[in-house]
């Protein structure tokens, strides 16, 4: 049997592989949409973290960035929602996730992901990141962007889901 995978030991082996997608969702947008469609390629299941204690200011409640999330990922019945605060990798291990989803949408971004990978690697050896690129159209879009266009009155439609685009014209007064 030498060489052989040790399938006995593989912790992948007969059971669902679960990954969780962590962020401030502030709010989610059809960019974060693009890497979830991706990940279920990859996972059995994807669990959203949205970060309770992001050192951001929001603009949306922690519940309203869950809402949001869940109205926009109710055709994936692989796909859950879920609050979370304190450390990332305590979250992913409760959930029982082998890996860690992170968007790249361009060089800039790759030097804060690569000192978080390293960081999380450090804190839970056995958690891996998986990396996936975010479709060229949605290469330029972030939650602030979107939330700095919306509040003066700019369309985003096609940039986030409709209930996000809603959500945003009713916060900023545009619609009651
Ligand atoms: N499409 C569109 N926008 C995207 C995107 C994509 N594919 N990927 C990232 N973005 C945007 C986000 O909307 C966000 O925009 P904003 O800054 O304008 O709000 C920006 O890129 C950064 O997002 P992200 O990289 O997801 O960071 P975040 O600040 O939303 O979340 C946490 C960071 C919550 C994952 C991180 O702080 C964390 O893990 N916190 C828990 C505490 C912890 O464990 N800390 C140690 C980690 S090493």
């Amino acid at each position: 049997m030498s060489g052989s995978f040790p399938e006995k030991s593989n912790p992948l082996i007969g059971s669902l592989r679960k990954a969780v997608y962590p962020g401030t969702f502030d709010p989610i947008t059809n960019g974060h949409l693009d890497i979830i469609r991706r990940a279920i390629m990859i996972f059995d299941r994807v669990i959203i973290g949205v970060a309770e204690d992001s050192y951001k200011k929001t603009l949306f409640t922690l519940q309203e960035r869950v809402d949001l999330a869940s109205a926009s990922v109710r055709q994936w019945p692989q796909v859950e929602v879920k609050p979370f605060s304190g450390l990332l990798v305590d979250f992913a291990r409760k959930e029982g996730a082998v890996a860690i989803i992170r968007g790249l949408r361009a060089v800039s971004d790759f030097e804060y992901e690569f000192q978080m990978y390293v960081m999380n690697k450090k804190l839970a050896e056995d958690l891996e990141t998986v990396f996936l690129m975010t479709a060229t159209e949605y290469s330029f879009v972030s939650s602030s962007i979107i939330r700095q266009v919306a509040s003066l009155g700019g369309c985003v439609r096609g940039l986030v889901p409709e209930e996000v685009e809603k959500a945003l014209l009713k916060k900023y007064g545009f619609t009651k």
